[in-house]
C-alpha cells in the first residue's frame, strides 16, 4: 500500500503534491517522492524517511511547474531508501512514474531490459514500468503506456509522465485504488479521496482495466481496448476525517473490511500458477536445512501471538515438526532450551515490539536460526531476523490488530505446506486441494462482510453485559482467544476465552443464567465434543451465540443464536470465524461509546518493556 498522487494545471503542481502525499501518509510512510516538469526537464526529488524529510530537503528550492506526481511509500520490494523511493525513471530520464502494487513478473522484465541495455538504479519492482515504457515508445505515448500494461502482471495502479507529453499524465489500475479528482482548468490524481478533497469535491473512481488520459481541460476514460467511456462523476460528500477512513467511521472497521484485499496480498507470488505449490522464494529452504531443526519456537505478543497458536497447529499438522509457541515477554526470561538445533520464528505486525526484538536477539546469541513475519519492511526485527517472511497487508493505523493476524495466519499457512513440501509430509493432492481453499479465501472473507446487521444486533443486545466468555476446541479455541482479545481491548468487556474441554475444570462455575457465551464449533474431529461442552453451558442458562460453518444443522438446536461463516476446510476455518468476532467486538465498542481506534491505556508499537 503507497500513496500516489498528480497534477496538472495552471497552477504550481508542487503545492498539491506534498499537501495530497501529507493526506496519504496513513498508506505509507517510509519515503517520499515528486517528480515536476519544470518546461523543459523533470526535476525528482526523493528522500527515505517520513513525508518531512522530502519537504525539509525541497524548503529553500521547491521545484517549479504545473505538471507532476508523487508518491509516499510503504516499501515491498527493496527496502525503504532514497534510490528505491519513488518516482522511477528510464535511462533517459524523459519518462517518470509512481505506482502502488506488485509487479509479479519485473525479474524476467528487468533482466530482459538490462541484457538490452538499460541501467537500473533501484531494487524496485516498479522501476521496470520506466525502462518498458522508454523501449516501447515510438512517439505515441498512450500506446507505449498501454503496451507496457500489456506486459506486466500484478496490481497496479499507475501514473505516467513524459516530458515529450507535457500536456498530459495518464493513470491506470488493476486491484488497487485510484481517482481523478476534476477541477476548473487543472485536474487531479490521488489514490485515495483524502488527497484531493481540499481541491474538488468532483471525482472519477477509475475501475479495473480503465485508463485515463489526464489533460489541464479535460479527462478521457478508457476501457482495455482504447474505447471512450462515458463514466459518471461521483460527487464526494465525506469530510476529510472519514475521506482518509475509506467513508468507514473508524480505522478499524476499514482494515477489517481490508481484508479480503490484505489476506490476497499475502499470497500473491507465493502460489505456483497451476496451483500445486507453494512457493517462498525468500527462503529457499531444502530437506536438509529442515532436518537440522529438532524444534520450533514461535515467540510473539498479543493478537501476533494468537496467530502463533494457530501456526503451531498448521506447522504440526502438516510439515509433522514439533512447536512450541511462547509470549516473547517470558520466553526472553525463562532461559529457553534453544541452540543451534532451533528455528525461532518470531511474529510481529510492528516489527519494532520490544519483547520480541529482545526475544529473537536472544535466540540469536545462543545459535538459533531465526525467520520473522512481520508487515514492516526495514523494520528492527526485519532486518534482525535471518529470513523474513512478509505479510504485505499494508499499514495498519487502528491499535487492534485485524488484518495484521488473518494475514500471518495465510502465511502461516502456507509456511506449513511449504515445508510439508520439502519433508514430503502431504500428498501433492492434498497440498493442491487445500491451495485450491486457500485462494477462495478472499472471497470467502467478502461473503462473512456482506450482511453485518446481525452482528450490530448481538452487540447491541449484549453490549452492556460485564462479562462474555469465548469457547472452542482446537483451532477454535485459539480463534476465541483472539475473539476476547479484541472485546476487552475496543470494548472494554471482561472477556475470558476458555478452551470448551477446561470448562468443568473450574470456570463452568461462572457460567450463569443470561451470561453471553460464544461458542465457535466449526472444526469436525471435535464437533459432538464442542457440542456437549456447549449443552454444559446451556444447562446452567448461559445465553450461547454459536458460530459454525454454513451446511451445519445441528448447531442451531442447541444455541440461542447461530453465525454463519462459509464451509471450508477447519485448517483454513479460523481466517473466516475471526471475521464476526472482530466485527462483534467493534460494534460492541460503539454500543459503549468507546474510543474505538485509540483504546485507553493501549499503543500500537508497544517499544518499551
Ligand atoms: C491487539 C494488538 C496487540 C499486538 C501486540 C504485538 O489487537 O494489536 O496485541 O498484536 O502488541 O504487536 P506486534 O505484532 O506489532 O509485535
Amino acid at each position: 500500500m503507497c500513496g500516489i498522487v498528480g497534477y496538472i494545471g495552471q497552477k504550481q503542481a508542487t503545492p498539491f503534491l506534498i499537501e495530497g502525499l501529507t493526506k496519504l501518509e496513513y498508506r505509507g510512510y517510509d519515503s517520499a517522492g515528486i517528480a515536476v516538469y519544470d518546461g523543459e526537464n523533470i526535476r525528482v526529488e526523493k528522500s527515505v524517511g517520513r513525508l518531512s524529510a522530502l519537504t525539509d530537503k525541497i524548503a529553500q528550492d521547491e521545484p517549479k511547474g504545473s505538471l507532476g506526481i508523487g508518491h509516499t511509500r510503504w516499501a515491498t520490494h527493496g527496502r525503504p531508501s532514497d534510490l528505491n523511493a519513488h518516482p522511477h525513471s528510464d535511462c533517459t530520464g524523459d519518462f517518470v512514474v509512481v505506482h502502488n502494487g506488485i509487479i509479479e513478473n519485473y525479474l524476467p522484465l528487468k533482466e530482459e531490459l538490462i541484457a538490452n541495455g538499460h541501467i537500473f538504479h533501484s531494487e524496485t519492482d516498479t522501476e521496470v514500468v520506466a525502462h518498458l515504457l522508454e523501449s516501447l515508445y515510438d512517439g505515441d505515448f498512450e500506446a507505449a503506456v498501454r503496451a507496457v500494461l500489456s506486459k506486466v502482471e500484478g496490481s497496479y495502479s499507475l501514473v505516467f509522465m513524459s516530458k515529450k507529453h507535457p500536456d498530459m499524465l495518464i493513470c491506470a489500475k488493476r486491484e488497487n485504488p485510484l481517482v481523478v479528482g476534476l477541477g476548473d482548468k487543472e485536474n487531479f490524481i490521488a489514490s485515495d479521496i483524502p488527497a484531493i478533497i481540499g481541491r474538488t469535491r468532483r471525482t472519477y473512481i477509475l475501475g479495473d482495466g480503465e485508463i485515463a488520459i489526464v489533460r489541464a481541460d479535460g479527462v478521457t476514460i478508457t476501457n482495455k481496448k482504447g474505447e471512450p467511456i462515458a463514466k459518471k462523476v461521483f460527487t464526494v460528500n465525506w469530510n476529510a476525517e472519514a475521506a482518509e477512513k475509506g467513508g468507514y467511521e473508524h480505522f478499524m472497521l476499514k482494515e477489517i473490511h481490508e481484508q479480503p484485499k490484505a489476506v490476497k496480498d499475502t499470497m500473491r507470488e507465493r502460489i505456483k500458477k497451476d496451483g500445486s505449490e507453494i512457493q517462498l522464494n525468500e527462503l529457499n529452504w531444502n530437506t536438509k536445512f529442515l532436518s537440522s531443526f529438532n524444534k520450533i519456537y514461535i515467540v510473539a505478543c498479543g493478537t501476533a501471538y494468537h496467530a502463533g497458536l494457530v501456526g503451531k497447529f498448521y506447522i504440526e499438522k502438516l510439515s509433522r515438526m514439533l512447536v512450541e509457541v511462547d509470549v516473547a515477554s517470558e520466553f526472553r526470561y525463562r532461559n529457553p532450551i534453544v541452540d543451534k538445533n532451533t528455528l525461532v520464528i518470531v511474529v510481529s505486525q510492528s516489527g519494532e515490539t520490544s519483547d520480541t526484538l529482545a526475544a529473537l536477539k536472544e535466540s540469536k546469541r545462543l545459535g538459533a536460526k531465526t525467520l520473522a513475519l512481520t508487515n514492516v519492511v526495514g523494520s528492527s526485527i526485519a532486518r534482525e531476523a535471518d529470513y523474513v517472511l512478509y505479510t504485505w497487508a499494508g499499514p495498519e493505523i487502528a491499535v487492534a490488530s485485524t488484518k495484521a493476524y488473518t494475514t500471518q495466519l495465510i502465511l502461516f499457512f502456507m509456511l506449513a505446506l511449504y515445508m510439508a513440501e520439502i519433508k514430503n509430509t502431504l500428498q501433492p493432492s492434498r497440498i493442491k486441494e487445500l491451495i485450491t481453499l486457500l485462494k477462495r479465501i478472499p472471497a470467502q472473507i467478502s461473503e462473512t462482510l456482506t450482511d453485518v446487521e446481525p452482528i450490530k444486533t448481538f452487540a447491541k443486545r449484549y453490549g452492556f453485559n460485564e462479562d462474555v466468555f469465548y469457547i472452542g476446541r482446537s483451532l477454535d479455541y485459539d480463534v476465541a482467544l483472539e475473539g476476547s482479545l479484541k472485546l476487552k481491548e475496543v470494548s472494554y468487556i471482561h472477556a475470558e476465552a476458555y478452551s470448551a474441554g477446561e470448562l468443568k475444570h473450574g470456570t463452568l462455575a461462572l457460567i450463569v443464567e443470561g451470561v453471553p457465551v460464544i461458542a465457535l464449533a466449526t472444526q469436525k474431529s471435535v464437533y459432538e465434543k464442542t457440542l456437549s461442552n456447549i449443552k454444559e453451558v446451556k444447562a446452567r442458562d448461559a445465553v450461547v451465540i454459536g458460530i459454525a460453518a454454513e451446511g451445519d444443522e445441528e448447531l442451531s438446536k442447541y444455541v440461542d443464536h447461530v453465525m454463519y461463516v462459509p464451509e471450508t476446510d477447519e485448517l483454513l476455518i479460523p481466517l473466516l470465524t475471526v471475521v464476526p468476532l472482530q466485527l462483534l467486538a467493534y460494534y460492541a465498542a460503539i454500543t459503549r461509546g468507546c474510543d474505538v481506534d485509540k483504546p485507553r491505556n493501549l499503543a500500537k508499537s508497544v517499544t518499551v518493556e
